[in-house]
């Protein structure tokens, strides 16, 4: 199924992410999996994001394939320093729901047009940038919306108060997720995730694996650091590409983190405090904490969440954090900032018994204990016990012929990417 059998072209799929780390990084994944699969893929960026890819990346890296390509689309506000860490979400999707379909609709042209790529065939349309599918039906090609959070966030979003009213949520078991509740709302669900580890179906030698879509530079020496650490030893602390707390918030995290007595790796970007503060760290904290603690600005958190020498992760359970830590099988204590935090938060502490939520004001008392009860406690071995079997779940999921989402994966590209005009 990788060809055209007509044309013997690819297929060439349109990737069309929303321009947020949360939401890049998943359709990164997908594309290169369906690279993998045989497709032509043109991943389109605003011009914004892809500035600071380059910055981030290199200026080489984004362009290396053929097969691969990446194109921008203005997303409608004024030019901005590529400098800037994040546009305001608010305005930004207002402006993209106002100003990208018509870029959209030049772009699909021109690659109609280009003798350098195949045909558009399809396009996989983050949730939020749906106004891509318009642009597929009027060119009569299939789409797919690539929904980057979980099922039950997104059950959230578009009926989280009548599901209450009614007692619907929480949901009894998982058969309510994949059996006529879900799909009565969408009727054909692929539940694909967790893509990182569909990946590891792509060969290391593979020369997708050279793309990557951080915004911010990896700061990787905390990989020799962690091999310095015994097993579960170490508390990985990262609220993602987008929470903001006040200056008073990171002095009591700090302090909490100091008084646990335990190791910890903290990764601080550097807009972490919200108004415009700079980031500013006490140096007795760190003198405090001298060889226990490691701070950086941005990680490679795939690769930390999986390192045996992390035993906890406090973290604001953005989806990609929290499925990554399953998939490393690392219990959390969980901080939800915004979006569908909550929900990942609640599912996480109240449903799979993987998490312990920080609820109400961060106190540096409250945190010590909350790190102390994950790293050394009874109940954070029993956390720990029961997040190794949900990696062992995450895995099966992905592996071999039988793996729900692998299947998933193959019946997307063949009953819809890969369905005839
Ligand atoms: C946003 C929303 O906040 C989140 O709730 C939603 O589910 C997706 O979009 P974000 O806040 O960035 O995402 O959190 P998250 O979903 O956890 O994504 C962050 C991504 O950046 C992860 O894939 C993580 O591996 C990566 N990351 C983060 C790094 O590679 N290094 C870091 O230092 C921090």
């Amino acid at each position: 199924m990788a060809f055209n059998a007509l044309t013997s072209e690819k297929p060439n799929a349109v990737c069309m992410p929303f321009p947020a780390q949360g939401h890049i990084n998943p359709m990164l994944k997908l594309a290169k999996l369906l690279h993998f699969k045989g497709f032509h893929i043109t991943f389109v960026n605003t011009e914004f994001i892809h500035k600071r890819l380059l910055k981030s990346q290199g200026p080489n890296s984004l362009n290396d394939l053929p097969t691969f390509r990446f194109e921008t689309i203005p997303d409608g506000l004024p030019p901005a320093d590529a400098n800037v860490a994040a546009q305001h979400m608010p305005s930004l999707c207002q402006s993209i729901r106002k100003h990208c379909l018509q870029p959209l609709r030049g772009l699909l042209s021109k690659l109609n047009s280009s003798p350098n790529s195949p045909p558009v065939t399809c396009v996989v349309s983050d949730g939020i940038m749906n106004f891509s599918l318009d642009a597929a039906q009027e060119l009569g090609i299939p789409g797919v919306i690539f929904w980057t959070t979980s099922a039950c966030a997104f059950m959230g979003y578009i009926q989280y108060g009548p599901l209450i009213q009614k007692g619907l949520v929480p949901l009894k078991d998982a058969s309510y997720l994949a059996n006529g509740y879900l799909d009565t709302v969408i009727p054909s669900i692929y539940c694909i995730g967790p893509l990182y580890l569909q990946l590891d179906h792509i060969p290391a030698d593979n020369e997708l694996k050279s793309i990557g879509s951080n915004l911010w530079t990896e700061e990787t020496e905390c990989l020799q650091w962690l091999d310095s650490k015994e097993p579960n030893s170490v508390v990985y602390v990262n609220f993602g590409s987008s929470t903001v707390m006040t200056s008073e918030q990171l002095t009591e995290f700090a302090w909490g983190l100091a008084n646990s007595n335990k190791a910890f790796f903290w990764v601080i970007r550097p807009d972490l405090v919200g108004e415009g503060k700079s980031v500013v760290v006490a140096p007795e904290f760190v003198e405090e904490t001298k060889g226990r603690g490691l701070l950086a600005s941005w990680c490679p958190q795939e690769q930390v969440l999986s390192h045996p020498a992390i035993g906890g992760f406090l973290t604001h359970s953005g989806w990609n954090s929290t499925i990554e830590s399953v998939g490393g099988g690392v219990p959390m204590i969980c901080w939800p900032f915004n979006a569908d935090q909550q929900t990942n938060c609640r599912y996480c502490c109240s449903e799979w018994g993987i998490g312990l939520e920080i609820e109400g004001d961060v106190k540096r008392y409250y945190i010590e204990g909350l790190v102390r009860k994950l790293m050394e406690g009874e109940e954070g071995k029993k956390l720990r016990k029961i997040a190794l079997e949900w990696k062992k779940l995450a895995k099966e999921a992905t592996t071999g012929s039988n793996g729900s989402s692998f299947l998933d994966l193959d019946q997307m590209v063949n009953r819809v990417l890969l369905s005839p005009r």
